[in-house]
């Protein structure tokens, strides 16, 4: 997903602004490019394909000034190309924007500056943007972007600059996220903290609709109609070192390890000092809202949603309320029904997907409660929604979710108990049993992790394969879908998540010789059914490698090629065991076929775009 980073002080601007754009590589890009006023007036660098690129030919011709705009562009509007990236300027070359989200109206845009005589040179919605701000300007940059962020519709954050106001910089935020940095002499924006936490910590989050002028010496914050406001200053206490390596070959298999010490964080303080409840003290809801709520949706996309499907188990086998799983890109359109008694969870780790912040507005539009479940404090998500709760997974960097998926199921079980207390529908010695299995997690995941090498010698074989199944039974089944995800998303390799009983009904044709079937074997009342459905891959020659609990790995193992134990948990825990050895197969499988695990291709980390 695109980035931005700006500067203004006395410092050359150019390094800083190719190390912003650096730190928010882990959001996926394909192009990028940095404007800065120098001698010569405002120059463009910019380039499809990775920063080195840009870097290398800014060697060859160095910009060199103190105030810049620099981007890192994901293609929405146009394919990745030199003219399509960032900065775009206008016919006068005296302005320069660098734009994150999509302006929706740009073609009436376009063609109405068209007919004013401007002519464009890209098909980005970026550039209309800068040609629209040239044509509003008569004097007053402030002025003109407040025109111009008028007649435009969609999602944008925005940094702008022009030549006749060199000590200025502009930034805009409307449903796309930037941030301020506050700096001694200098001032930055970035679409993203670690952009800039290099060089400060003090910053301004800005909300929709707001924005900020920056000169070398002061911030000056206002509405996009030009009201003065004033916010307080967000120091960031976290530190870049834990956005990095940290010795591990890469960031996915760093994120994998830390998932013991998300699970501890993240139930760090909600389970009382005997161990006997979970209070989500965070939660703003009242006893009296929660008994009423007589149904849940759960919104999100991507691994989250998975997260959610586990959620709607563990809610409902707790706290015995309905619950429906929404994909959030559909949810608005399928007119849901929802009432003030229907509890909306939106589950994000970045908390900045643009399907789910409006999954999340659609709900509250109707009069329902949002819950939301994110990774990221200050986020869009966390600010909008009427309760929060985080999980504390830290950042991650990867593009494939991992903690995230992880530190979210650990939320709902947190969740589910808080429920569950609240509406006393477990007794007292269910809650304790559940609590005691909660804690158990993470020293077990540690026991997971000492076996990945196992796992790394199951991935070499799978790569050699074009398709692959996963199948499992109820919460199996779910975990399933997140490993099948995992799989596609980083090694490319084809895969399907099935219910197993469901495999008979059309899917088992595709099943020969030698197909790799991953079979979760977790739940006690439903193993002997999952073993007949492995049985009857098997009859058609699949490979099989069972996820098992250890409780009945002796079973199954006779059934199976190959098996990989998880410790013994309760079945409605196990999501949170059976995820791992997945996250290392699909790890295991990129690796041995070369591709870039933390970078997949065509994928971003954080999606504001619908
Ligand atoms: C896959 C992955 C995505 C995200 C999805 C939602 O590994 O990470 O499927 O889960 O794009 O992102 P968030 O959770 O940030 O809303």
């Amino acid at each position: 997903m695109c980035g931005i980073v700006g500067y203004i002080g006395k410092r050359d601007s150019q390094d800083i602004l190719l190390e912003g754009l650096k730190k928010l590589e882990y959001r996926g890009y394909d192009s990028a490019g940095i404007a800065v006023f120098t001698k010569e007036g405002l120059q463009i660098s910019k380039s499809k394909g990775r920063l080195a690129v840009l870097e290398d030919k800014l060697k060859g011709e160095p910009l060199a000034g103190s105030v810049g705009i620099g981007h890192t562009r994901w293609a929405t509007h146009g394919k990745p190309s030199d003219l399509n990236s960032h900065p775009h300027t206008d016919n006068s070359a005296k302005f320069s924007v660098v734009h994150n989200g999509i302006v929706e109206n740009y073609l009436d845009l376009k063609d109405e500056l068209a007919a004013k005589g401007h002519v464009f040179v890209s098909e980005t919605d970026t550039e209309v943007i800068s040609h629209l701000v040239a044509d509003e300007y008569d004097g007053n940059i402030v002025e003109a972007v407040q025109r111009a962020v008028a007649r435009m519709r969609g999602a944008f954050a925005l940094g702008v600059l022009t030549e006749f106001e060199p000590e200025k910089l502009v930034a805009v935020r409307f449903a796309s996220p930037l941030v301020i940095g506050i700096g001694d002499g200098e001032n930055f924006i970035g679409s993203d903290i670690p952009a800039i936490l290099e060089h400060t910590r003090n910053v301004y989050i800005l909300n929709d609709g707001e924005m900020a002028v920056l000169t070398c010496n002061a911030v000056e914050l206002m509405t996009i109609e030009g009201a003065t406001i004033s916010k307080e200053i967000f120091h960031v206490d976290w530190d870049l070192v834990t956005a990095e390596k940290a010795g591990f070959d890469h960031f996915m298999l760093k994120e994998i390890y830390e998932q013991p010490k998300a699970y501890r964080d993240t139930m760090l303080g909600r389970v009382s000092d005997d161990g006997k409840s979970v209070d989500l003290k965070e939660l703003s809801m009242s006893d009296e809202y929660i008994k009423s709520i007589n149904r849940v949706h759960i919104v999100a996309c991507g691994t989250a949603y998975h997260a959610g499907l586990v959620g709607k188990s563990v809610i409902e086998s707790l706290a015995r309320i309905s619950v429906e799983n929404d994909v959030a890109s559909e949810y608005r359109y399928r007119s849901p029904i929802i009432t003030p008694q229907t509890l909306v969870i939106v589950v994000s780790q970045s908390g900045e997907t643009a399907d789910t912040l409006a999954a999340l507005r659609e709900a509250q539009r109707n009069g329902a409660r949002v819950l939301a479940i994110t990774n990221v404090v200050g986020s869009s998500v966390a600010r909008e929604a009427d309760d929060v709760i985080t999980t504390w997974a830290g950042p991650e960097i990867a593009v494939a979710s991992t903690k995230a998926y992880s530190s979210q199921l650990i939320a709902f079980y947190l969740l589910g108990l808080h429920l569950a207390r609240v509406l006393g529908t477990q007794e007292p010695a269910a809650m304790e049993e559940l609590i005691t299995g909660l804690n158990a997690l993470p020293e077990q995941v540690e026991k997971i992790l000492e076996q990945a090498v196992v796992l790394k010698q199951v991935a070499e074989s799978i790569s050699h394969h074009r398709s692959l199944f996963f199948i499992g039974r109820g919460v199996d089944y779910a975990v399933a879908q997140e490993g099948s995800l995992k799989l596609k998303e980083i090694s490319y390799i084809h895969s399907e998540a099935y219910a197993a009983g469901e495999l008979k009904h059309g899917t088992l044709a595709l099943i020969e010789e030698g197909v790799p079937v991953i079979a979760l074997v977790t739940q006690e009342t439903l193993y002997e059914k999952t073993l007949s459905n492995i049985k009857e891959v098997k009859a058609r020659g699949a490979h099989v490698l069972a996820v098992a609990n250890s409780g009945f790995e002796g079973e199954v193992a006779k059934s199976v090629d190959e098996i990989f134990a998880i410790p013994k948990t309760l079945p409605i825990l196990s999501p949170a065991l059976a995820v791992i050895p997945l996250q290392l197969l699909s790890y295991y499988a990129s690796l041995a076929l070369g591709h870039d695990v933390d970078k997949p291709r065509n994928l971003a980390k954080s999606v504001t775009v619908e």
